[in-house]
């Protein structure tokens, strides 16, 4: 049977044609208007732990598990973390006070890395660049996206990138999760803790190469089954923070001391003073800041991942305290500023 087909209207056509044009030149607008929120500065002069913190774009800081650094030529704070959103990689925001935060974008896409998690930078003075280290790992669901264990470390020139993958591995042959990082002042020296063998069953501590590219051999058990490590150094004493192990979910940090940043570590239980969940107030360690310009003035970095690592998982930033007799406390306060630490005396001006 042969069908008869009616030749299409010219009419008919040409609204058809109109109506699909306009599809794709509005839409794609649309869209975008929808997206994006007008930049505008915030405003903030103070810190408000668990409140949602917008950047200039108006939108919760997607930059979580990450670091601050502050570089001194620039007279500016970085703020790297995992961007939760798309496209997902290593997120990077800027600041000159710690309160308000430009977004500077996406300046390393993970791409086909199964796994990106917990990114830090260390800024190279001698050679003017930038190094990020961090959680390298597979694809796949039921644990897969976490059994290469390995770190990943990428480079730039510049602050806002773009970071470029230099290369992955295991350090030492270790297995290699969430890492922290610290850096030495005094010895220039950088170190990275991390998440360790037999699915994080202990710590580990390494030494990185001068040029902070590569791994030293110089490799420290701590011996403590935990994630989210954090470092400091107040008075020849190093403290390590970490959480526990329980995915996203948050549980009661403990923090470690030891003379030598390669140990032996002695555990004093969790610094989290007042802590009615039993859960570090909610919230994982991902770094411990040090404030510079002011006297031993340590920032408790954490992220409250609400049960899953979302790009709205707020933020916990609060002051460490080092006690007189040497103890780790992090109190919970709804809000604070920078004021609550004391300035570094300015030295003397030389005639
Ligand atoms: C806990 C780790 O600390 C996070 O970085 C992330 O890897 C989750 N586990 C995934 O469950």
């Amino acid at each position: 049977m042969k069908i008869k087909t009616e030749p299409l209207d010219y009419r008919v056509a040409l609204k058809l044609l109109l109506l699909n044009l306009s599809l794709f030149f509005l839409y794609p607008a649309a869209m975008a208007q929808q997206a994006a929120k007008p930049l505008q500065p915030t405003n903030f002069t103070s810190f408000k732990p668990g409140v949602e913190w917008d950047a200039n774009d108006g939108v919760n800081i997607d930059c979580h598990g990450g670091n601050i650094i502050y570089v001194d030529s620039l007279k500016t704070f970085f703020w790297y973390g995992e961007h939760r959103g798309l496209p997902r990689g290593a997120a990077c925001y800027s600041s000159k006070d710690l309160y308000n935060w430009k977004n500077e974008g996406v300046v390393m896409e993970k791409g086909d890395i199964g796994t990106f998690e917990r990114p830090k930078v260390i800024y190279d003075a001698a050679n003017k660049r930038y190094v990020m280290w961090f959680h390298y790992d597979g694809n796949g669901t039921g644990g897969g996206g976490y059994t290469l264990a390995e770190q990943g470390v990428a480079v730039s020139n510049s602050p806002t990138g773009p970071f470029i993958l230099k290369g992955h591995s295991r350090p030492n042959g270790h297995e290699s999760r969430d890492i922290g990082m610290y850096f030495d002042p005094e010895t220039k020296k950088a170190y990275i803790g991390y998440a360790a063998d037999h699915t994080n069953k202990t710590v580990r501590i390494v030494e990185l190469s001068a040029d902070y590219l590569s791994f030293t051999t110089n490799d420290f058990d701590v011996n403590a089954h935990c994630e989210g490590p954090g470092i400091l150094k107040k008075g020849g004493i190093f403290y390590l923070l970490t959480s526990q192990c329980s995915g996203w979910t948050p549980n009661p940090g403990s923090f470690y001391t030891a003379s030598a940043i390669m140990g032996p570590y002695q555990d004093h239980g969790s610094p989290f003073i007042g802590d009615a969940g039993n859960n570090s107030f909610n919230s994982q360690p991902c770094y411990i800041f040090k404030v510079p310009g002011y006297k031993d003035a340590y920032i408790y970095m954490g992220d409250r991942w609400n049960g899953g690592g979302r790009p709205e998982s707020q933020h916990v930033f609060l002051p460490i305290t080092i006690t007189a007799d040497g103890k780790m406390e992090i109190h919970w306060l709804k809000e604070w500023d920078l004021s609550i630490f004391t300035p570094e005396a300015k030295r003397p001006q030389r005639r």
